[in-house]
């Protein structure tokens, strides 16, 4: 379309990790511009957006019923079709802002969860589109964390990815710019985080809040036991006197709390192996499985999936860029993002 041409001179295309805990977008030559919690305050006497991000994330708990704070993505899909495209659009301005661009209509890859829905793949299309973009290729994240990790997915090898973000953990056997075999589960960070709040109220009758869970999480949690202890205090409301009370914890506590949700993801790891091909589980061994999003960065736990697998395991670089960082490099390799982008649900777009 010669509209697009023309436009496609004068916009930056993106690469967007539209994540049910962050969105990142990517612009060419740049890297990564937006690192944001996927998290928007409104306020709810007139529905203006207050804040988007990190700002949004940090009222969390803390606000007054003028004040909502919304998480307009759950499981990696669009929950909240209107906040979700507010803050996709705030974003990709946010992310056109430094740059030269007389028309900012971009081209964007989105990363999306496998067995999302039509209707779902649609909402995330459309909330694209409304929020300015030109073109829309959604692809599956597995996909794209790999591409993001630099492995070889268009070659006749088996690659294991497992993609454990805040929402959906997704292990995903690729070959051939494909995927071969997958389970998608909804155990990931926030159910982590959850596990923790739920610990905390049946063992010390602890009512916890979630940030403070997920930063318990981050600071001292662990799959597998550590040579040096770690401790913290846990802060929260006593529920029985409904007082403020501190506890501190250690990390086999919170290895405890975590275990069920650690277990899961393993033994579905290991039913994707079993449900793969032979040739392709033998280039698994021989290459490893490799580790990205955001709870892959949980002390020890590629050190356990490799003894529980017996196959080597690498957490990519920068884990919680993976799939934004394969976004961005895809919108440069026209005929593999044309080969591996889901089918429009609309012929939506410019016209
Ligand atoms: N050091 C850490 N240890 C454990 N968990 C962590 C750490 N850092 C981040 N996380 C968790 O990673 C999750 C966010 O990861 P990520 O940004 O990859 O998810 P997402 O892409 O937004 O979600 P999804 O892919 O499910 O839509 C959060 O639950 C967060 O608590
Ligand atoms: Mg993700």
């Amino acid at each position: 379309m010669i509209f697009n041409r023309v436009f496609g001179k004068f916009s930056k295309d993106l690469g967007i990790d539209l994540g049910t805990a962050n969105t990142l977008v990517y612009i060419a030559e740049k890297g990564i511009v937006i690192n944001e919690p996927s998290v928007v305050a409104i306020n709810t006497r007139n529905d203006q957006i207050l804040a988007v991000g990190r700002l949004a994330k940090d009222m969390l708990g803390k606000t007054p019923p003028s004040i909502r704070i919304a998480h307009p993505l759950t499981k990696g899909v669009v929950s909240d079709f209107e906040v979700t495209e507010k803050m996709l659009k705030f974003f990709i301005q946010q992310a056109h802002k430094d740059t030269w661009t007389l028309i900012p209509r971009p081209r964007i890859v989105i990363g999306v969860p496998l067995e999302i829905t039509e209707v779902e793949r649609k909402a995330v299309e459309d909330a694209a589109f409304s929020a300015g973009a030109r073109e829309v290729f959604l692809v599956e994240e597995p996909l794209l964390a790999a591409i993001g990790a630099r492995l070889p997915v268009e070659e006749p090898v088996g690659t294991l990815l497992v993609d454990i973000g805040g929402g959906t953990t997704e292990i995903a056997v690729l070959s051939l710019s494909g995927i071969v075999t997958w389970k998608s589960l909804s155990v990931a960070g926030e159910e982590m985080t959850k596990n923790i709040v739920t610990y905390a109220r049946e063992a010390f009758n602890l009512s916890l809040g979630e940030h403070h869970a997920e930063q318990i999480k981050i600071r001292i949690g662990t799959a597998i036991s550590q040579k040096d202890p770690l401790e913290i205090q846990m802060r929260g409301r006593d529920i029985l006197s409904g007082l403020p009370k501190e506890i501190l914890v250690h990390d086999g506590q919170i290895r405890e709390a975590l275990e069920r949700s650690i277990r899961t993801i393993i033994e579905n790891i290991k039913v994707t192996i079993e449900m793969t091909p032979p040739e392709l589980v033998g280039d698994i061994y021989e290459r490893g499985i490799i580790l990205s999003g955001g709870g892959s960065l949980l002390r020890g736990l590629d050190r356990l999936i490799a003894l529980e697998t017996g196959i080597p395991v690498r957490v990519t670089e920068d884990p919680l860029a993976a799939v934004a960082r394969g976004a961005g490099a895809l919108l440069e390799q026209d005929d593999l993002l044309h080969l591996i982008a889901l089918p429009s649900t609309s012929q939506g777009g410019f016209v």
